[in-house]
């Protein structure tokens, strides 16, 4: 019987059949040592000539790194084993012979592994890093299935821009110019007239034109919009979500942790309420850095990571300048030159995981924040729609996937965070 090698342990003493791919090999004399994965985990099939067929044991003499192989043999419980069991082989053979496979055991260059990320998805801590983003899409779904959310897709395909005009992908539409969602907010905005509380998660497009650790130009967003949520209320739901999905990723991916070497105590701090700084403070708190940083300039990835790091926690900046952020943000009442807006910085260099706010629900002001921002009214009709039949007010956040599983799994860079990366000048594989 075909066993996954996750599930081996359940099988010790029987004779049980492996298929996968052979990630190592050593032979002394008449034993062989192989490494087979499958791709739920690695086991050590111990073959002795003196065991198998003369057939099988040409095969373990020729199979190479990354061959496809199937193994017969006894599941043997042997606490030193990883996964707590090793087979001992009555039978193995190659299916396919792997030649010159190109990521050897020796250290290669990231440009060189970018190129063969189709099979660098192999090694292990990239399936680590990706087994941890399943889980965290998982936990993301869980969170909101769990709050009575309503998951509405957003279209990938729209007439308008969300997040600036900068960075747009336009495309053509029979005719028309359409461009690909940079965010699926502004159609989650009128599903919460019908739903309440809804969310998206999809893949979202940003025409980034520099290259840093930070940025995709194909990255997913988990988009929540809730109906009659004031500002403190969004706040409060952002720290449950990233706690629970904190926690979601200790409990259900320690071994990738493990295999990550992430510190783990850091991620343990992540729960609670975080600590908030309007950008005001902000400001000050930089300056008191050192840094070069006036009121009214925006934050750069180096600010961020200072901010984040004097608080050793993740931090709310909120009430930012209306000048500084998107057009459909709601003026505080007690200055009304700053927006209800906020971001969560992640600790360590991580930047903005989460970027949010409550929305203007008046029909004018709304129409006056567009035409400031010069964006056209006509694509937008159906959006001010919104407000104008059954208005209410509402927020909502954006939480970058990657972002959130580049702090998670400790990855240097973006690239790592997602199975086929899109970046400046680079779309190949
Ligand atoms: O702050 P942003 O631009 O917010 C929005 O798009 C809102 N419409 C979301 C909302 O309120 N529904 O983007 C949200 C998050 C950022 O905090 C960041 O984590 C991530 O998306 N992000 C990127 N991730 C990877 N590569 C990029 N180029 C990113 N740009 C933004
Ligand atoms: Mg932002």
């Amino acid at each position: 019987m075909t066993i996954s090698v996750r599930h081996l342990k359940s099988h010790a003493g029987e004779t049980v059949t492996v298929r996968g791919w052979l990630s190592n090999k050593r032979r002394s004399g008449k034993i062989g040592f192989l490494q087979i994965r499958d791709g739920s985990g690695i086991v050590q099939v111990v073959v002795s000539r003196a065991e198998v067929s003369e057939e099988a044991w040409e095969d373990v003499k020729r199979v190479t790194q990354e061959s496809t192989v199937r193994v017969t043999g006894i599941a043997r419980a042997d606490e030193r084993a990883p996964g707590g069991v090793e087979i001992q082989a009555t039978d193995f053979a190659v299916r396919s012979l792997t030649e010159d496979y190109p990521i050897t055991n020796k250290e290669h260059g990231t440009a060189f592994l970018m190129e063969h990320r189709h099979l660098w998805l192999r090694s292990s801590k990239q399936r680590s890093t990706l087994a941890i983003r399943s889980e965290v899409c998982q936990a993301i779904r869980d969170f909101f299935y769990e709050r009575e959310f309503t998951l509405v897709d957003s279209p990938i395909l729209t007439p308008t821009s969300c997040e600036g005009t900068s960075t747009l992908f336009e495309t053509e539409y029979f005719g028309d110019k359409a461009y690909l969602s940079q965010s699926g907010q502004l159609y989650l905005e009128p599903a919460c007239a019908a739903f309440g509380k809804v969310y998206c998660m999809g893949p979202t497009f940003r025409a980034e034109k520099s290259k840093t650790r930070r940025h995709l130009t194909e990255f997913w967003m988990v988009e929540p919009e809730v109906a009659f949520l004031d500002f403190e209320g969004l706040i409060r739901l952002a720290e449950d979500f990233i706690g629970f999905l904190a926690g979601r990723v200790i409990e259900r991916a320690a071994t990738h942790l493990e295999v990550l070497e992430r510190d783990v105590s850091k991620l343990e701090k992540i729960t609670g309420s975080f600590p908030r700084v309007t950008y005001y403070e902000a400001i000050e708190i930089l300056q008191s850095h050192g840094i070069d940083i006036a009121q009214g300039d925006d934050f750069g990835a180096e600010d961020e990571t200072v901010l984040a790091n004097h608080f050793d926690r993740p931090v709310f900046v909120t009430h930012f300048p209306t000048d500084l952020k998107a057009f459909y943000m709601q003026p505080d009442a007690d200055n009304p030159d700053t927006v209800l807006a906020m971001d969560l910085l992640a600790p360590e260099g991580y930047g903005e995981i989460i970027g949010g706010s409550q929305r203007i629900h008046d029909h004018d002001l709304l129409l006056e924040r567009l035409k400031h921002h010069e964006l056209p009214i006509e694509p937008f009709q159906w959006y001010l729609d919104v407000r104008k039949y059954g208005s209410f007010p509402h927020s909502g956040f954006g939480m970058g996937i990657e972002r959130f599983i580049a702090w998670m799994s400790g990855a240097a860079h973006l690239r790592e965070t997602i199975p086929y990366p899109r970046m400046l000048y680079k779309i190949y594989p």
